[in-house]
């Protein structure tokens, strides 16, 4: 059965999970701290003579740092004797002297309907397989032999083939007796209001099973082999099994590889962006390997990396947009982090995937970047310092503000005080070598080396390298407070991710148009090649087709506009901003679409007081006209950081992208 998570709460505070863990460990008494609810003793759940597993009271949780187990009440239960999860709540409730809540039914009854669903996608993966390997799928099976996939791969993974057909699946479910309305949850056709006949969502795709933690499938990737289709992956919309943040792929597996050690395994946890990278890595003998499924890393799917091991190594695309996608995760991991509970960066040469790399130049060159991985703390220092400018007191005193407000974001307090140490000697060095003529040399430019330990450039070369490319992309607040006006300038020219989105999605989606009319009447471009066609895109609207994504696009055609539409759509791709193209869900297009409305709104309105702000100065130059300018400048500011956070949106155009 299910418990309310706030009867689990309420048991769980009640007792100390030191009362449990006591029951079989001896605690230690030097190490332990029991008036702070601080304990430590030799781990129950690997063999071990000095005490390197402990607990808190205080946020009841063990870990050890020898094995890296981690969990709460019921997960030591579970693990160490073996209970059902239901057997460890009610052996805590006794303990809490809580009775047990009465079973709720109906949350009963959902279980057993998701349960019927998994059986349904277990079918949906074996016809899928069964397809592959039938006279429909020998192009498939071209596919991922030219892809290098051996068929033991291919098994392993339970690759498959989506027929090009509108209702293959979809009658072969019927039947064997599934209900349409079963279908439907488990997202595997295409249904709705607008949709007359409900028709296979997955056609002529390569089939990735999804599954989760257990190994049941809960969802599918589908990869095109033809680059004319426009969606090249087409994963499964969320669904009752399926909420893609909260899952990795290959996660059982690895979790098992990981386990199991051996000599890529070796205790860590390995995350790429790709399901082909995964798949090439555990050919290559990496089967430690997992992957978000389209978009960037979770909250929650760190808390999965780090359900494996403690220090997780992230990988990215060695290019710009793989540096954003770093550093985003790198933000969103630092509030977290806690002794032994981190993660470690890894860059790959730029244009190349996972899969590429071992495909050309062997396991040993993925090896390679691994061993190149840089701790947490290297990144956030590197990205604060490269590009920047510190050549007087109040610029080094603006960095180390910043520095000082990243580390206050760390929530554990003894982690967040050896940062700010760490952070300061880094300070105190780098300025030291620079005033002495050192390394870096001319005017406190920072070239985002940043690692004493290691030399500077020496060691981190291909690090060194890329780094002070993606500095250029990047703007330090001090670089950026520098060219702020001309940033606003720039603005008026580049097509940028958020406005080509905007409207690249309402063509694809038109369902956003009714949704947002308000505000789709009125968008104010600051792109003009965008605003023609926002233009094209009215001129639909009034003449009622604008729900014709074909008729759109002609009409786009038409008034010669062909050429900015291509350009928009190459910059979705480039900047992966997959929501907003033809073939993505719609929850997907919708989300996205809401996030990149409101940075619009918002950026175009302080656009608008920015400049009034900067006349009313120019023609009043009162403290009171300069405070207010001040103070709009760092909300504008603001919003352009978070929008630099959101993925792909950093890509402000083509030419800085990936240059
Ligand atoms: P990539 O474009 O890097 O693809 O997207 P890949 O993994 O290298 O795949 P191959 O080698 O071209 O086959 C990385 C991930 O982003 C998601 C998928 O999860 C993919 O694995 N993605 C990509 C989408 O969801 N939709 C897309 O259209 C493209
Ligand atoms: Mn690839």
């Amino acid at each position: 059965m299910r418990f309310p998570p706030a009867f689990l709460d309420e048991i769980r505070d009640r007792v100390p999970i030191s009362a449990v863990i006591g029951t079989r460990v001896s605690w230690d008494r030097k190490k332990t701290n029991a008036s702070k609810g601080d304990f430590w003793g030799c781990c129950p759940f690997h063999g071990e003579k000095t005490p390197s597993f402990h607990c808190e009271d205080r946020k009841g949780r063990y870990h050890c740092f020898g094995c890296s187990v981690s969990g709460d009440h019921f997960k030591f239960l579970t693990e160490l004797d073996g209970l059902s999860f239901p057997e460890a709540v009610e052996r805590i409730a006794d303990m809490a002297g809580v009775p047990m809540p009465a079973r709720d039914v109906a949350e009963e009854r959902r279980e057993r309907e998701r349960a019927s669903l998994t059986d349904v996608m277990e079918m949906a993966t074996g016809f899928f397989q069964e397809r592959l390997q039938s006279a429909d799928g020998a192009k498939a099976r071209a596919y991922l032999r030219d892809r290098g996939l051996t068929p033991a791969t291919q098994q392993s993974f339970r690759l498959g083939y989506a027929p090009d057909s509108r209702n293959a699946l979809k009658e072969f479910l019927a039947s064997k007796g599934v209900e349409k309305t079963q279908i439907e949850a488990c997202g595997l056709v295409v249904f709705g209001t607008d949709v007359p006949v409900s028709y296979d969502r997955f056609r002529d795709r390569i089939m990735f099973p999804i599954p989760d933690s257990r190994g049941r499938i809960i969802a599918f990737g589908g990869r095109a082999m033809s680059p004319e289709v426009s969606a090249k992956y087409l994963n499964s919309p969320e669904t009752e099994l399926f909420h893609k943040g909260n899952v990795l792929y290959n996660f059982a597996r690895a979790r098992k590889a990981v386990a199991r050690g051996g000599p890529n395994g070796a205790g860590t946890v390995i995350a790429v962006e790709g399901y082909m990278d995964v798949i090439a890595l555990a050919q290559a003998g990496f089967e430690n390997v997992v992957a978000p499924l389209g978009t960037a890393l979770t909250e929650n799917q760190m808390e999965l990396l780090w359900r494996m091991a403690g220090e997780p190594v992230l990988c990215f695309d060695g290019d710009g947009a793989g540096l954003k996608a770093a550093w985003r995760a790198a933000d969103l991991v630092l509030p977290a982090v806690q002794p032994g509970r981190t993660a470690r960066f890894a860059l790959l040469p730029e244009g190349k995937d996972p899969d590429d790399l071992v495909k050309a130049e062997g396991p040993d060159a993925f090896r390679a970047v691994l061993s190149e991985a840089r701790p947490l703390a290297d990144l956030l220092w590197m990205r604060e310092t490269s590009g920047g400018v510190f050549d007087t007191p109040e610029r080094r005193a603006e960095l180390e503000k910043t520095l000082r407000e990243l580390t206050g974001r760390i929530q554990d307090e003894s982690v967040r005080f050896h940062y700010n140490q760490e952070m300061r000697e880094r300070v105190q060095s780098f300025f030291g070598a620079q005033r002495n003529g050192g390394r870096q040399g001319q005017n406190g430019r920072g070239q985002g080396f940043g690692d004493k330990r290691q030399g500077g450039g020496q060691r981190g070369g291909q690090w060194g390298g890329q780094w002070a490319r993606g500095g250029a992309a990047h703007r330090s607040p001090i670089t950026e407070s520098l060219g702020r006006s001309a940033l606003v300038k720039r603005a008026g020219e580049a097509m940028s991710v958020r406005e080509a989105s905007i409207l690249v999605a309402l063509v694809n989606h038109p369902a956003l148009i009714d949704e947002n009319f308000e505000y789709v009447e009125f968008l104010d471009l600051a792109n003009s090649d965008l605003r023609k066609l926002h233009a094209v895109l009215l001129d639909a609207l009034a003449h009622d087709m604008a729900g014709d994504r074909a008729a759109v696009v002609e009409a786009i055609d038409r008034a010669g506009c062909r050429d900015i539409w291509e350009r928009a759509v190459a910059l979705m791709h480039r900047a992966r901003q997959w929501p907003a193209l033809e073939g993505a869900a719609i929850e997907d297009a919708r989300d996205a679409f809401a996030q990149a409305l409101h940075l619009h709104r918002s950026a175009r309105t302080l656009h608008r007081e920015l400049k009034q702000a900067e006349a009313a100065l120019a023609s009043d130059p009162t403290d009171e006209n300069y405070r207010h300018l001040v103070e709009v400048q760092a909300q504008f500011r603001d919003v352009q950081a978070t929008e630099a956070l959101i993925e792909g949106f950093g890509v402000s155009s083509g030419r800085t992208g990936r240059s």
